[in-house]
């Protein structure tokens, strides 16, 4: 069958919000939000930001654990991006590693708006112990969620292919979108799952 080509929201603002470390800070209103997970330094703010096509907006940066409070963007002031601190950083001292997974888990689990979670991992790597837990979590509290493997611009065509299929296995036949920040792949799959998470959620 044909797929009919839907077309891609255009991105006509974006604007940081605010950076809440506690539920108490999160914004009051009921506006949809799509939330960002995955491994520290896997490239969740450079995703977010490619796919803003803004250079910045989310910080970056190489050193892992940089996003450590959960972080609201408004896109066409009519919905939110929120970047969620990465897990499984091991050189981070105890306390703090507490608190980011106290932050994203408690966002998670409470938010109702919540309309889907993408979890990003690295196309490099076999998805991490975490990874799979992560996962899971998300399947049981039946939470909406979609899989990307970026940094695909790293690999030859064949280590991807090999390396999606292992994911993909990982997580049980899910699908998964392949993308790069870099390259700007996988763009327009991306963007169609959020649109389709926001018509649902406007449906229902
Ligand atoms: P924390 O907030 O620290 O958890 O990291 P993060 O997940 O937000 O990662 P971030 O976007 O800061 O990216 C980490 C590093 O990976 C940076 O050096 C990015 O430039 C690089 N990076 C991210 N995405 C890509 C990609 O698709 N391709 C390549 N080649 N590099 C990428
Ligand atoms: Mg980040």
């Amino acid at each position: 069958m044909k797929r009919a080509a839907a077309t891609i929201m255009k991105v006509t603002s974006a604007e940081f919000i605010k950076s809440a470390f506690e539920e108490t800070d999160w914004p009051g209103d009921r506006k949809p939000e799509i939330a960002f997970l995955g491994r520290s330094n896997v490239g969740k703010s450079s995703f977010i930001n490619s796919l803003l096509g803004v250079r910045g907006l989310a910080r970056t940066s190489s050193t892992p654990g940089r996003t450590q409070s959960v972080n609201f963007f408004l896109i066409n002031g009519k919905f939110r991006f929120v970047d969620l601190p990465g897990y499984g950083y091991a050189r981070a001292p105890r306390e703090v590693k507490a608190k980011w997974s106290a932050a994203a888990t408690d966002y998670l689990a409470k938010r109702d708006q919540l309309v889907l979670s993408i979890h990003i991992v690295d196309s490099r790597h076999e998805p991490t112990k975490q990874d799979l837990q992560l996962h899971e979590w998300l399947e049981h509290h039946q939470k909406p969620h979609t899989i990307v493997a970026t940094k695909s611009d790293k690999l030859s065509s064949n280590e991807l292919r090999r390396n999606i299929e292992l994911a993909k296995r990982a997580f049980k036949n899910e699908r998964i979108v392949v993308y790069s920040a870099v390259s700007g792949r996988g763009h327009d799959d991306a963007w169609n799952a959020i649109q389709a998470a926001l018509k649902h959620a406007k449906d229902s």
